[in-house]
Parts: structure tokens; C-alpha cells; sequence
């Protein structure tokens, strides 16, 4: 492969010599030099960004790819019968593994969220993590969904046996806003101070979906919400639009349409020009040229009401949507299911 801008195609040259020598190749993937390419990116003009950010991307693909293939041609583990009888009581060490650890990798749903995380983090949000049981009111009535509204339906949601205190069931959470009304409670004092409550809160989501290329039964989600004197719709726009082009590494627009949730008033679908063909049209987008990726509004007085927050003096902005189909576009990955489906072929593309 060959490299337009000279600093990386020196740094590609340099890599490859040394990814002949490595004992560990996977070093190379933390090579200093690369490091210093992603860094010199954030401080390029926008025009020039695009097109460096582009090719220090493909030179982590290509030096990815070396790695893997190097790892197919080092692996060479025995068979494992599934079909022996396997004792409880055998010593961990004489238990038969499926791979060595050395081998294992972070998954890379967990490797992207570090980085979604990481740019919030620099914009000023602080990171709480949701759960996986939650409760009635939490799911439903704290995002003002009266009881009995068909807004309800829209969550085809996944229910215990067991009930709440309140006699209703426990609730596998089907969204992240969930945590919408502990953080805001949470982070009251916050406005007290003077200070904004500013949140992204990422967590695991379950729906009774039919399954396709697009909707898994698990996923996992990112939520937002930003609550201080004065804020506006054109806050929000703007937040989520930063973020994306420093994920993605470019320019990017971004288009609100209307939309109904029962927890923002007004609320919007948010799209924004695929980052796969810059608004060309290609499969990633169906040849659109734009992606719908998330939900989001202004957070509804209701809800911060319930969080005992005064709506006469504080307005906020929320927002919630899928982080496979970030990362999905990100790298072209056609099927959100093999996030779940634990196959190496997969998983080896981004160790
Ligand atoms: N919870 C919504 C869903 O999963 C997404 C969403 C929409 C979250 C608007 C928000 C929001 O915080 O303000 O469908």
C-alpha cells in the first residue's frame, strides 16, 4: 500500500521494518509513531484533515491485517474433542482452552466505546455506566410515559417474573434512558453550583426484536444529557456533531427531522451524511447518502420535574442511539450481529 502524505509513508516504512523484528508483533499496534500520526491529525486544518486522517486510518488497517495474518500462520492449537466428558474437579491448568490468553484480544465494541468515551470526556461529559435490571418507573414512568400509553409498545421490552416493590415487574432495560432520572438527581448540586450536568452513560440494552442484519435482541447504546441555564436545540446539534467528526475523523453533516419520544419536547431523529461515501450513495447508507443514527431532544419539563429540577430556570438536551451502528459504519460491517456472535474470523479483524 502506498501513502500519499510523506510522514506516513515514512512511518509505514518504518513500521514494516520493525514489524519484521517484533517477537510480539502486536507491539506494533502501540508504536509510538503511530500515536504521534493520530495526534498530529487533531491539530491540522479541517481541509487538511480528511484526507491525512483517511490514510493514517488505512496504515492501522494495514498494520492490523500484518498482525492478524501473522497470528493465522503462529496458530496452530490442537482440536478440541467438544464431545469428552469434562470433570468439574480437573485443575484450571489442566483444563482445556480454547485459545491462549495471549491470544485473546478485547472485543472491539469495548475498544471503540473507550474512544467514544474518551472524546466526551474532552468535551467536558462525565461517563456513568446504566444496568441491566432496572424497574417500571426508571424504564417508563420517570420519562413521562403515563401509565397505559402506546408509546410503551414501542419497547418491546423483556420482563421478570419477579416483581418491584410496586408490584410490577423487573425490566431488562431496553434503552439507556433509563438512567436518565438517577444521573440527573445525581448531579442536581451541579446546577446549584453553577455548573452544568453534562453525562454520557453507555450501557447494555435488550429488545424482543426480530432479528436481522439491523436489530439484535442485545445491544448496547450511548446516552447523553447536557442540562444548564439557556441551553438550546442548536447545543445540541452542535455537541453531537463535534463528536461525530472527531470519531470519524472528518467533516460531516449532520440534518434533524421531527420525531416523536415521550421524554423530549421536541424531539428529533438524527442523521448525518454517511461517512463511508460522503454523500455519494453505497451500500452502508442504501444509497441515501445520509444515516439515521440516533434519537434525541430537549429534554421533556416532566422529566425534569421528576428529578426535581426547576424548568423555569434550566433546559436541557438528551440523546440515545446505538453504538454498533457507529462502529459499523465506521468500518463498513454489514451485519450487527456478529458483535454477539463470538466468531474469531470477526474478532481477529480488530485485534
Ligand atoms: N431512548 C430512545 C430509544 O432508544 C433514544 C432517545 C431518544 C434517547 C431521545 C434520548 C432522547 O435521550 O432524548 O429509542
Amino acid at each position: 500500500m502506498s501513502y500519499q502524505h510523506s510522514r506516513i509513508a515514512e512511518t509505514a516504512e518504518l513500521l514494516k521494518k520493525r514489524f519484521a523484528e517484533l517477537d510480539n508483533k502486536r507491539e506494533i499496534l502501540r508504536a509510538v509513531e503511530l500515536k504521534a500520526l493520530f495526534e498530529e491529525l487533531k491539530t491540522l486544518p479541517p481541509e487538511e484533515r480528511s484526507s491525512f486522517g483517511q490514510e493514517v486510518n488505512a496504515l492501522q488497517a494495514e498494520l492490523r491485517r500484518m498482525v492478524a495474518d501473522s497470528q493465522d500462520e503462529a496458530e496452530a492449537l490442537p482440536p478440541i474433542d467438544v464431545t469428552a466428558p469434562f470433570d468439574i474437579n480437573t485443575p484450571i491448568e489442566q483444563r482445556p482452552s480454547l485459545l491462549p490468553t495471549e491470544n485473546g484480544s478485547k472485543h472491539p465494541l469495548m475498544t471503540e466505546l473507550e474512544q467514544v468515551l474518551d472524546i466526551f470526556y474532552r468535551m467536558g461529559f462525565t461517563a456513568f455506566e446504566s444496568r441491566e435490571i432496572d424497574d417500571d418507573f426508571n424504564m417508563f414512568g420517570a420519562l413521562n410515559f403515563p401509565e397505559g400509553h402506546p408509546a410503551r409498545d414501542d419497547y418491546d421490552t423483556f420482563v421478570t417474573v419477579q416483581k418491584d416493590k410496586d408490584n410490577k415487574p423487573f425490566i431488562a432495560p431496553a434503552h439507556t434512558s433509563t438512567m436518565q432520572n438517577r444521573v440527573l438527581k445525581q448531579l442536581k448540586p451541579n446546577l446549584e453550583k453553577g455548573e452544568p450536568i453534562a453525562a454520557v452513560i453507555p450501557g447494555r440494552v435488550f429488545r424482543n426484536e426480530d432479528l436481522d442484519a439491523r436489530h439484535e435482541h442485545t445491544f448496547y447504546q450511548l446516552e447523553g444529557i447536557y442540562v444548564d441555564k439557556g441551553v438550546n436545540a442548536g447545543h445540541l446539534i452542535a455537541t453531537l456533531k463535534t463528536f461525530l467528526q472527531e470519531y470519524y475523523g472528518k467533516e460531516l453533516d449532520v440534518m434533524t427531522q421531527p420525531f416523536y419520544f415521550p421524554f423530549t419536547e421536541p424531539s428529533f431523529e438524527f442523521a448525518l451524511s454517511c461517512p463511508f461515501c460522503d454523500k455519494k450513495g453505497c451500500h452502508i447508507c442504501s444509497q441515501t447518502g445520509w444515516i439515521e443514527l440516533l434519537g434525541c431532544g430537549m429534554i421533556h419539563p416532566n422529566v425534569l420535574h421528576a428529578a426535581g429540577i426547576d424548568t423555569n430556570e434550566y433546559t436541557g438536551f438528551a440523546w440515545g442511539g446505538g453504538i454498533e451502528r457507529l462502529v459499523m459504519m465506521k468500518y463498513g460491517i454489514e451485519d450487527i450481529r456478529h458483535f454477539e456472535s463470538g466468531k474469531l474470523d470477526f474478532l481477529r479483524q480488530f485485534a
